[in-house]
């Protein structure tokens, strides 16, 4: 959205002079209008990693990193997760707004309507190897919408809330198909009587000879954890499906490519490892200290997983609430994970060590999520397909915005070259190895 200047920054390079236009955002946070940069001045910003670049303005999440606040919309994460159910969320950044009952009720409805897949695209599922990760499953089925419902994927603006929500009720059965394949058992269809987070878990337990596989704890977890990673601005992920969005690709191929993105350790597919990590120090015996030791020697490129982000730097919410979830979840079916207490260990060990603390290393949102899961009985390797269940919406509203948005242009960074200068090709019989 086109917004007011507050002020005027001037950039001097040689014998140019630029005035940039200084914003602010409703929140206070500003920036410098450098667009004009290349074309007056012939030189472009750097900054690897976009660790300073705004790239868009947007009305849908608010993260204050040094105060640890996130809110959607307005609303702080804590009172949406404590008052509300997943699909009022998605309402809320899908559509704007957080919906009355009745709109709820019909949202509802909807999501139930359009949970099915098409039939032949259940048949994917049995032709992918035994083990293989749900994630690739999960992404190359999102993409596949496109060609089954190709009415859809045209970004026809009357098409769009159909579209939206038939991709929002569909991830969750696509998810759970994913893993019944991985575990060789019948895919088990949706139902009309449950809820969205009973339905799916419902089709990931329950089988042939297994009912009711849930207990309200879970469902009231599933819910939170869903909300807690339904949006956080522009990350890794929303910012890949964004570009991709930009060059006008449909909104499947675009949360695909989110996807993708969203399953690397450094981004989403850190609950994954996190776990992996744990498991490997109770096995093994390893001592809290000397994991802490590790994660902090500059030339061992292991990094304590869950730990840093871009941009907390004080404790992640998102995390204070997964951890007392994730103790609630562990009570509420009377067990114990010796998991937990190694994670509360290194917690505690990590946030007492001068490396960290200078560094402002909190846990991060996939610390505690991860073991909350287990204590569910999901599997490690649908972790990551969690956190994209949850983060769906909010790639939506990211790409609705986009669309909306009338300074979109199709995203395409600059680089500073560095490679050879022109020269001309030998012969082949004149090359050198
Ligand atoms: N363990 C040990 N040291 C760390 C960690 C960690 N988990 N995270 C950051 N550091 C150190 C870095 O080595 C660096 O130290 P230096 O200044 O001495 O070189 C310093 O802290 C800054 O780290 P950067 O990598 O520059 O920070 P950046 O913002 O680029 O990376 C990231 C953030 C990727 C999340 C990083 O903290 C990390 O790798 N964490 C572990 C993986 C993880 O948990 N990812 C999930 C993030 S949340 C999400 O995406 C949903």
């Amino acid at each position: 959205m086109p917004l007011e200047p507050i002020g005027q920054a001037t950039i001097k390079i040689d014998e140019h002079e630029l005035a940039c236009p200084i914003f602010r955002g409703s929140e206070g946070e500003r920036a410098i209008d450098i667009s004009k940069l290349r074309k007056e001045t012939g030189t472009i910003t750097y900054d690897p990693g976009f660790m300073n670049t705004g790239s868009c303005s947007s009305a849908i999440t608010f993260i204050d990193g040094e105060k640890g606040i996130l809110r959607y919309r307005g609303y702080d994460v804590a009172d949406l997760a404590e008052n509300c159910e997943f699909i009022e969320v998605a309402y809320l950044l899908t559509r704007g707004s957080l919906p009355t009952a009745e709109q709820k009720s019909r949202y509802s409805g909807l999501l139930n309507q359009h949970s099915m897949i098409h039939e032949d695209m259940r048949e994917f599922f049995s032709h992918y190897p035994e083990h293989s990760h749900p994630m690739a499953i999960l992404s190359a089925m999102v993409v596949s919408l496109s060609s089954f419902y190709p009415e859809l994927g045209q970004n026809r603006h009357e098409d769009l809330d159909m579209t939206v929500t038939r991709l929002i009720s569909k991830l969750r059965t696509i998810a759970a198909f994913s893993y019944k394949k991985s575990i060789g058992e019948p895919a088990v269809y949706p139902r009309h009587d449950f809820k969205y987070c009973e339905n799916f878990l419902n089709m990931m337990f329950s089988s042939p000879v297994r009912k009711e596989p849930f207990t309200p704890v879970m469902v009231e977890a599933t819910n939170k954890l869903l909300i807690l990673h339904a949006d956080h601005e522009q990350n890794c992920s929303a910012s890949v499906v964004r570009a991709v969005g930009s060059s006008g690709a449909n909104l499947y191929a675009s949360i695909s490519a989110g996807i993708c993105a969203l399953w690397g350790p450094l981004h989403g597919g850190a609950n994954e490892h996190v776990i992996r990590m744990l498991v490997d120090i109770h096995a093994r015996g390893t001592k809290v200290k000397e994991v802490i030791a590790r994660a902090k020697d500059p030339r061992h490129p292991f990094r304590l997983m869950g730990f840093g982000h871009r941009v907390y730097k004080s404790y992640d919410p998102r995390a204070r609430i997964a951890k007392e979830l994730c103790q609630k979840v562990i009570a509420a079916n009377n067990t114990h994970d010796p998991l937990l207490d190694i994670a509360q260990e290194l917690e505690a060990e990590a946030l007492a060590d001068p490396y960290f603390q200078d560094r402002n290393l909190y846990p991060n949102v996939d610390f505690y999520t991860g073991l909350t899961y287990r204590e569910m009985g999901i599997p490690t390797n649908m972790f990551t397909v969690m956190f994209a269940i949850g983060r769906l919406p909010g790639w939506i509203a990211q790409w609705l915005e986009l669309k909306n948005d009338t300074e979109t242009r199709i995203a395409r960074p600059r680089q500073v070259y560095t490679g050879p200068n022109v020269r001309t090709v030998d012969p082949i019989e004149n090359r050198e190895d």
